[in-house]
């Protein structure tokens, strides 16, 4: 489902050439749950924004079902994010001043989900990673980091994507709870059909995944 090749990225630094990712090579078959570990400064952002379509690489090619994304242009790109990609950030970046629910709905306003669809999909996403009905209309200062994350996924899934892309998503979560997280996206990629790459320097949450892609100085070891 997703065939990357020689992928790399540079980037200009004080004059200095910095490659992030260098002749990058992997396949991920869909409903895979899939870690990218590595150290900090190992180019794991820089390969999942590359993934994204957030960045442009130097050269190489991503195929998602069988299409380059390299080559897409930019009115193509922005479909591509809005509804072939799902990200799940360290952060949660949900926005603080709506409730769980519509933080869901907002991203189904953008492909076309009528109105009346909407709410009863971010429902149904709700309840699928595990927030209780109570919790739906709560801003997200009133949820626990878990709880945040939780609908994060949701939101994430909100399109069916056939990517998710999660970088750190347990960074800022206990063990315990980040566990259970993991659990979920391994699920999620089994149930849903959909392919889910998480970054992490976490060891214990490698074990999890069923592909370990290691990273060092921006190559796969
Ligand atoms: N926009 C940028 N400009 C210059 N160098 C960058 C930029 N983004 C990342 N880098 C460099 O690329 C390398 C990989 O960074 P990054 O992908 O953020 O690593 P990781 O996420 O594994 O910590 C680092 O050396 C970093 O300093
Ligand atoms: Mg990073």
């Amino acid at each position: 489902m997703l065939k990357v090749e020689n992928l790399s990225k540079e980037f200009q630094s004080a004059g200095q050439k910095v490659v992030a990712v260098n002749q990058v090579s992997f396949e991920v078959p869909t409903g895979v749950f899939s870690v990218i570990i590595g150290k900090s400064g190992s180019g794991k952002s820089t390969l999942l924004a590359l993934l994204g379509a957030l960045d442009k690489p130097t050269s190489g090619s991503i195929k998602v079902d069988n299409e380059d994304i390299v080559k897409m242009g930019d009115k193509k790109l922005i479909q591509y994010r809005r509804k072939k990609i799902g990200f799940v950030f360290q952060n949660y970046n949900l926005i603080p001043n709506l409730s769980a629910v519509d933080n869901v709905i907002l991203p189904m306003e953008f492909t076309g989900v009528s109105r009346s669809r909407r709410r009863e999909k971010a429902a149904k996403l709700l309840a699928q990673v595990g927030i209780t009905e109570d919790k739906f209309n709560r801003k997200p200062s009133r949820l626990s980091g878990g709880e945040q994350q939780r609908v994060a996924i949701a939101r994430a899934l909100a399109n069916q994507p056939r990517l998710v892309l999660a970088d750190e998503p347990t960074g800022n979560l206990d063990s315990a709870t980040g566990e259970v997280i993991i659990k979920l996206l391994k699920h999620l990629a089994y149930t849903k059909d959909t392919t889910i790459i998480a970054v992490t320097h976490d060891d214990g949450i490698a074990r999890e995944a069923k592909q370990i892609f290691h990273l060092q100085d921006g190559s796969l070891v």
